[in-house]
C-alpha cells in the first residue's frame, strides 16, 4: 500500500491518552484536533500527515489492534495480557508504571502459603487465574469485578484481590496492603500483525523515532 493510506492508531481513554499525545509530539506527530478540551468527539484525523486517532476503553484497543481496525495502539500491559490479544508488542513507552499485585487485609497473608481455597476478587481473572493456578497452584474462586475492587475484602466478598497498584494509596486509605507481587507493568505500544508487514516503513520509522526519544538500544 502506499503513502495515502492513513495510518490509525487506537489510543486508551483517560490517563494514558495525554501521555501518549505528548510523545508521539515529540516525534513529530501531532493532532490539534484532539487537544479540545470537552469535545465527545471519537475520531481524530491529521489530513497532513495522513493520520487518524481514536480514544477506546483500554480493554477494547487490543481488539481493535488485532482485527486491524486500528494499525497501531496504546495500551497498559495489563490489558494486553487479560485479553491475550494477536498482535505485537513493539514498545515499552516507559509511562504508566504500576504493578499488578494480589492486595488484601494483613491477616490474608497466610491464605496465600497453604494452598486454601479462597475467593479472588479482579477486575482482571485472566490475570488472577494464570497468577494462582499456573504460579502458585492454588484452586481459587475467582470474582470478575469492574471497579473499586479494593471493596472486595472490605464489604466480605472476597479474601483477596488482584489488581493494580500505582501509588499505594487507594490500598492505605481502605485498610489494605500489598500481599505479592504478580509483574510490573506500563504503556505498551502494540501493532497489527498484517499492517507491520504492509506498512513496514512508515511504522518502523515511528518505532525507531520512539526509541531514540525513549533513549532505548
Ligand atoms: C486503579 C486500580 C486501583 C488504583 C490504584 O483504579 O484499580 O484501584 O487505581 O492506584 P493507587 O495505587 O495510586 O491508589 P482506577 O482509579 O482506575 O479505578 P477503578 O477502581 O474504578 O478501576
Amino acid at each position: 500500500m502506499g503513502d495515502n493510506r492513513y495510518l490509525t492508531f487506537a489510543l486508551t481513554k483517560g490517563r494514558l491518552a495525554g501521555k501518549t499525545l505528548a510523545l508521539l509530539e515529540q516525534i513529530g506527530i501531532t493532532c490539534t484536533q484532539m487537544q479540545e478540551k470537552d469535545s465527545r468527539k471519537l475520531i481524530f484525523v491529521n489530513e497532513e500527515q495522513k493520520l487518524r486517532f481514536f480514544l477506546a476503553k483500554g480493554p477494547d484497543v487490543p481488539t481493535y489492534v488485532e482485527y486491524g481496525a486500528a494499525d497501531i495502539g496504546v495500551v497498559g500491559k495489563d490489558e494486553l495480557l487479560e485479553e491475550g490479544r494477536r498482535v505485537y508488542e513493539v514498545l515499552d513507552l516507559g509511562f504508566g508504571q504500576c504493578r499488578m499485585c494480589v492486595c488484601g487485609p494483613s491477616r490474608a497473608r497466610e491464605l496465600l502459603q497453604h494452598h486454601e481455597r479462597i475467593r479472588v476478587a479482579s477486575k482482571y481473572p485472566a490475570i488472577a487465574k494464570d497468577y494462582f493456578y499456573n504460579k502458585k497452584h492454588q484452586t481459587v474462586d475467582i470474582i470478575k469485578l469492574n471497579g473499586s475492587v479494593e471493596l472486595g475484602p472490605i464489604v466480605g466478598l472476597s479474601d483477596v484481590i488482584v489488581d493494580i497498584v500505582e501509588t499505594g494509596s487507594t490500598l492505605k486509605e481502605n485498610g489494605l496492603e500489598v500481599l505479592e507481587e504478580i509483574c510490573p507493568l506500563s504503556a505498551r505500544m502494540i501493532v497489527n500483525r498484517v499492517s507491520m508487514q504492509m506498512e513496514n516503513d512508515r511504522i518502523k520509522d515511528i518505532i525507531l523515532k520512539l526509541r531514540s526519544v525513549l533513549k532505548l538500544q
